[in-house]
């Protein structure tokens, strides 16, 4: 029987664990939440049902939802102290609140469901012991013989078979599933992969298995996908961006930084964006060139930052005031890096080198200093 050890303080005293705690914890079943108020009694109850012959915990990790989830899960918790809260507040995203979780507990086996109850928790107990078998990783699949993706339409499924594909071709990974998030991992490999992780956006399955240092070995379990619950999908327009982010973190991510990418492409439209308020301003309002060009540059310079804002540093996103003086430092940065594109492109230009070139450079470096000042300043961590 498991007691405390003693110690210098307790000489010669031992204390009994109450009643169930006895036992070696087996598995942390770790429940990333968002608004989903009216899904937890439920998922509790039928994961004390599903795992009733192991010794579990389940984890939820709330993003300080508006709806009230934490306050749910902890009445919910008061009275079964095998479920747990990690209340993140001020932060966001699925990834994220997945590693915190896992990290919460000691467990030597892990897994992930998704809090609305679209992943079948009667596999949980079959993901569990084909770790305990021996596997490093076993994966709830809905693409492989016995699983499917049940009711979505026709659009959504090919939409998520191209995402399939794409993760899979890209990661050279045998998953037939590598979206799903519904996977148990041993500890030990999760914690080798963990130095690695991207941790952006929804698929923390895919960065795990593309962060790991060695091969995985890797179990899969069919199930078949079911409607939510209760409640609402987070998944937005934004999604399909940080998954395009994830990919090229772990391919590229390891010279060039994903985010630079995405700020490099928020310029390029930005420069579309210059382009077109400097014509309308010549053309149609007849202004000066030097007016023209001035606000020109403002807005796509304010345009520019907002799209940064919410999309490149989404997760680091300033709001309020915040917003405003993340804007004046904003101009101020990418003003000098404008400064040092026309100054070093004009070095170049004189030293005889064609104008494309000249100015290739010049944008070149002028992006660079843009993204690496105001990574550090206006969105700074
Ligand atoms: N803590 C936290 N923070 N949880 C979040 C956040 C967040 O920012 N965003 C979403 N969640 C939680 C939701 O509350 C839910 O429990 C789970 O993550 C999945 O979110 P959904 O909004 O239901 O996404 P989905 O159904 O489209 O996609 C999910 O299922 C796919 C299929 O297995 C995701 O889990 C995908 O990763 C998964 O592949
Ligand atoms: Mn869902």
């Amino acid at each position: 029987m498991f007691a405390y050890k003693k110690n210098e303080f307790f000489d010669g005293l031992t204390t009994e664990l109450p009643g169930g705690f006895n036992e070696p914890l087996q598995l942390a079943v770790v429940i990333p939440t968002f608004n989903e108020h009216d899904n937890v009694e439920e998922m509790v109850g039928r994961l004390r049902r599903a795992l009733r012959d192991i010794h579990w915990e389940a984890i939820f990790v709330d993003d300080n939802s508006p709806d009230g989830t934490a306050s749910r899960i902890a009445e919910v918790a008061a009275s079964d102290p095998r479920i747990r809260l990690v209340h993140r507040v001020g932060r966001r995203g699925l990834s994220s609140a997945v590693v915190e979780g896992m990290l919460a507990s000691i467990a030597p086996v892990v897994a992930v469901i998704d809090a609305d109850l679209q992943h079948d928790e009667a596999i949980l107990l079959s993901l569990y012991r084909a770790v305990e078998g021996g596997s490093d990783l076993a994966v709830g699949t809905r693409y492989a013989a016995g699983g499917s993706i049940g009711s979505w339409s026709q659009q959504r499924a090919k939409v998520s078979q191209a995402g399939t594909t794409l993760a899979r071709k890209v990661l050279g990974t045998e998953l037939s599933d590598p979206m799903s998030g519904f996977f148990a991992i041993r500890r030990d490999a999760l914690m080798s992969a963990l130095p690695r992780l991207s941790s952006v956006g929804y698929k923390i399955l895919l960065d795990i298995v593309a962060s790991s240092p060695t091969r995985l070995e890797i179990a899969e379990v069919p199930y078949t996908f079911r409607e939510r619950f209760s409640g609402a999908s987070k998944l937005d327009s934004a999604i399909l961006l940080e998954f395009a982010l994830l990919l090229i973190d772990k391919t590229v991510g390891r010279w060039i930084p994903a985010r630079f990418f995405m700020f490099a492409a928020v310029g390029g439209f930005g420069l579309l964006v210059h382009l077109a308020v400097l014509g309308m301003a010549l053309e149609l309002a007849q202004f000066s060139f030097r007016v023209a060009q001035g606000a020109a540059v403002l807005i796509s310079m304010t345009g520019n930052y907002f799209i940064n804002n919410q999309l490149t540093y989404r997760d680091r996103r300033r709001k309020g005031l915040g917003a405003l003086t993340g804007l004046l430092s904003f101009y101020l940065i990418c003003g000098l890096g404008g400064a040092a594109n026309v100054g070093i492109g004009e070095v170049i230009y004189a030293d005889g080198q064609t104008w494309w070139l000249a100015g290739l450079v010049g944008a070149a470096v002028g992006s660079v200093w843009n993204y690496a000042v105001t990574s550090c300043l206006t969105w700074r961590r």
